[in-house]
C-alpha cells in the first residue's frame, strides 16, 4: 500500500471524536488522580492519544497532511490548555480545603483583652477615697471659666504679676481655660453656706510643655471653711492625708505665696523612694514638693459674701499627675497622656 495509490486515509484518527471524548471526561475531574489519568491518556509521551494522532501523520495521504497536521495541533492546544486549567482549579480547591482544616475547634477560645484604669484615674480615686473618709464631698465646675472665678475672686487683681505664673490659655469672648481648680472653690463658697468641706478634682490648662509639664493636667483642690478653723487644722489634715497616700511619709511646710491664701505654704513630703535619706529622684534632698496650701485669704471670703471675722478656712491643691508620677515612678508626664498601651501596661497602678 502506498500513499500514491489513493488507499491512504485522509485522517487515520477521528479527531472530532477524540475531542468530544476528551471534553466529556474533562467535565468530570473531581480529584488529582482522575486528572493525572486524563493527562496521561491524552498527553502521555508514549501512548498518549494526541501523540499517537500526531505520529500517524505519516499514514496520511500527502495531499491531506497539511490539513491533518493543523487539525491535530488544534486538538493538542485545546487538550493542553484544558489540562492546565483543570490543574489550577484543583490546586485552588485543595488550598481552600487545607485552610478549612486549620480551624482547630479544640483550641481554647481567644479571650477579649480586658482594659484597666488609667494611672491618673487610679491616683485620683485614691486621693478622693482618703478625703471621703475625712468627710469631704466632691464639687465640680466648668473647664472654660471667666476671669472672675479663675482670677478676680481669688484675689488676683487685674494686671497683678501673679497672673503671669498661670500661663493662661484665653478663649474668645473674654473666657479662658481654667488654670487651676480654685475657681470651683469660689463657686462652692458662693453657692453654699459653711461649714464647707469639699474637694474639687478636674482638668486644668496652662500654656506650658516640657518633661514635667503638660498643657493639660489634673488637679484636686481641697477646701474647708467654717467657724474657728485654724492653721493646725490645715497641718493636721495634710499629715493625715499624706500619711495615707504615701504610707508613712511626713510633711514639711515652707513659706510661699498665693494670692488666695494667707499665710501660704508649699508642702513637701518625705521622699517615698528613699524615706528621706536622699536619692536621685529627690535630688538628694530627702523631700519632694507635692502641693500648695494656705489659709483662705480673708479677701476671698469677703468676695464670696462671707464675713472673715466669723469664718476662716484652709485650702490646698495638688497635681494628680504629679502624684501618679511619684507613686508609680513615671519620670515623664507626657508618657501619661500619649496613651501608648505598651507603656501604660508597665505602670503598676
Ligand atoms: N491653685 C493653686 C495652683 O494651681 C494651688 C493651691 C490651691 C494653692 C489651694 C493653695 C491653695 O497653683
Amino acid at each position: 500500500m502506498s500513499a500514491e495509490d489513493g488507499s491512504a486515509p485522509a485522517a487515520p484518527f477521528d479527531l472530532e471524536a477524540i475531542r468530544r471524548e476528551f471534553d466529556e471526561l474533562a467535565a468530570r475531574v473531581p480529584d488529582r488522580a482522575t486528572w493525572e489519568a486524563l493527562r496521561v491518556r491524552f498527553l502521555g509521551r508514549k501512548q498518549g492519544v494526541v501523540r499517537s494522532a500526531l505520529e500517524a501523520i505519516s499514514q496520511v495521504a500527502p495531499a491531506h497532511r497539511k490539513a491533518y497536521g493543523a487539525a491535530v495541533n488544534r486538538l493538542k492546544l485545546h487538550v493542553e490548555a484544558e489540562v492546565e486549567r483543570l490543574e489550577v482549579a484543583l490546586r485552588a480547591a485543595a488550598e481552600a480545603g487545607s485552610r478549612r482544616t486549620l480551624l482547630d475547634v479544640t483550641l481554647p477560645g481567644r479571650r477579649p483583652r480586658v482594659g484597666s484604669l488609667h494611672p491618673v484615674t487610679v491616683a485620683a480615686r485614691a486621693i478622693e477615697g482618703i478625703f471621703r473618709e475625712l468627710g469631704y464631698t466632691v464639687a465640680e465646675g466648668p473647664e472654660v471659666e471667666d476671669d472672675f472665678h479663675n482670677f478676680e475672686a481669688l484675689n488676683f487683681p487685674p494686671d497683678h504679676p501673679a497672673r503671669d505664673t498661670q500661663d493662661t490659655f484665653f478663649v474668645e469672648g473674654g473666657l479662658l481655660l481654667r488654670t487651676h481648680t480654685s475657681p470651683v472653690q469660689i463657686r462652692t463658697l458662693l453657692a453654699r453656706k459653711p461649714p464647707i468641706r469639699v474637694i474639687c478634682p478636674g482638668r486644668v490648662f496652662r500654656c506650658d510643655n516640657d518633661l514635667r509639664h503638660s498643657p493639660m493636667f489634673h488637679q484636686i483642690e481641697c477646701l474647708a471653711v467654717a467657724e474657728g478653723i485654724t492653721f493646725s487644722d490645715l497641718r493636721g489634715t495634710l499629715e493625715a492625708f499624706v500619711g495615707r497616700l504615701f504610707a508613712g511619709s511626713g510633711v514639711r511646710l515652707r513659706p510661699s505665696f498665693f494670692p488666695f491664701t494667707e499665710p501660704s505654704c508649699e508642702v513637701d513630703i518625705t521622699c517615698p523612694f528613699c524615706r528621706g535619706n536622699g536619692c536621685e529622684t529627690c535630688s538628694g534632698s530627702g523631700w519632694m514638693e507635692i502641693l500648695g496650701s494656705g489659709m483662705v485669704d480673708p479677701r476671698v471670703l469677703a468676695n464670696c459674701g462671707l464675713d472673715p471675722d466669723v469664718y476662716s478656712g484652709f485650702a490646698f491643691g495638688m497635681g494628680v499627675d504629679r502624684v501618679a508620677m511619684i507613686r508609680y515612678g513615671v519620670p515623664n508626664i507626657r508618657s501619661l497622656f500619649e496613651n501608648d498601651e505598651r507603656l501604660l501596661r508597665q505602670i503598676k497602678a
